[in-house]
């Protein structure tokens, strides 16, 4: 029996509020860890993890690429560009010789939703998504929540706002499946016609309002909007874009409020978010990025460390 509910991590979606609560409250003691002059744990040693990247990241690759060496496993990288799937090979094909490798543990990200579920059916290992399409990105979403637990010091009753194109973001259903069941509360903000039709259901309140919006949160956090589908009818323009949702320096001044700024990145700067919001003091974008490293020991040394009980 693991140290969580799940073998996999394969979104918020089925996770437990008790086994959030405690991703997060391991994340912060690995942010001890990181915070030492050596930062490095033998947790996880003797585990081999393989990073299956299909998809571009910076963020989350390198972050869990740390991650696990600074708990000591040994990694390998696998990026679909580099390899086979390029002469045609299919992922299960790619996978069995993954599995063959005799592997503990792959991180996945992939553009097609549902692909880290399929993986997981695939192979003994343990899967972690790392992004699956317009899915979810769990990760993501744990260490967004523990960016704001960090800054406020509770999750319960804060009003977090998801401002962009949340139809096609699988940082925003982490987040809302996440955040509501760590007992805060979620609105919505941006184009109508990139809000899903019957999202309330899942608990949401939708204000296309951004200034009302602004008003209403303790937190926003912003998402990126994606260039290429800006001119194909989807984001009419940049400008529009700005001038409507943009979390501009001269629309925060004139709300006079203290109001804590996110943004998962990469960002578009002077689109959905003006630079000096960003470089500015309510901004803890770079603290999400640190988090970020934290919260993925937190989830590998949960899913492959020791169980409870267990000498580590
Ligand atoms: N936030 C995020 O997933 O960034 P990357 O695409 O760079 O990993």
């Amino acid at each position: 029996m693991g140290a969580l509910k799940n073998k996999h991590l394969i979104g918020l979606e089925h996770t437990p509020a008790r086994d959030i609560q405690k991703l997060i409250d391991t994340g912060f003691t690995f942010r001890e860890v990181l915070d030492r002059p050596i930062k490095k744990v033998p947790s996880l040693t003797g585990k081999n993890i393989v990073n299956l990247f299909f998809e571009n990241s910076t963020r989350t690759r390198i972050s869990f690429e740390l991650a696990e060496k600074r708990l000591s496993a040994d990694v390998t990288n696998f990026s679909a560009s580099a390899s086979s799937v390029s002469k045609g090979e299919g992922l299960k094909d790619t996978v069995q010789n993954i599995h063959a490798m005799k592997m503990d543990c792959a991180v996945m990200r992939h553009p097609v939703p549902g692909t880290c579920l399929q993986l997981s059916k695939f192979v003994d290992a343990v899967v972690i998504n790392a992004g699956d399409g317009t899915h979810e990105h769990p990760t993501q979403a744990l260490l967004d929540m523990m960016s704001i637990k960090e800054k406020f010091g509770k999750l319960k009753g804060l009003k977090i706002a998801i401002v962009g194109d949340i139809l096609h973001s699988r940082v925003a259903l982490s987040n809302i499946y996440g955040l509501q069941k760590m007992g805060a509360k979620v609105t919505l903000c941006g184009p109508p016609h990139l809000i899903p039709r019957g999202i309330q259901e899942l608990g949401v309140s939708v204000n296309t309002d951004i200034d009302e919006v602004i008003e209403w949160a303790d937190a926003l956090n912003v998402l990126r909007i994606q260039r290429e589908r800006m001119g194909v009818g989807i984001i009419p323009s940049v400008r529009e874009y700005r001038d409507f949702f943009g979390i501009t320096q001269e629309r925060l001044d004139n709300h006079k409020k203290e109001i804590v700024i996110m943004h998962p990145g990469p960002m578009n700067r002077g689109v959905e978010i003006d630079s000096s919001v960003a470089d500015g003091d309510q901004a803890i974008i770079l603290d999400q990025v640190l988090n970020g490293v934290a919260i993925r020991m937190s989830i590998l040394y949960l899913l492959l460390g020791p169980d409870e009980g267990e000498e580590s």
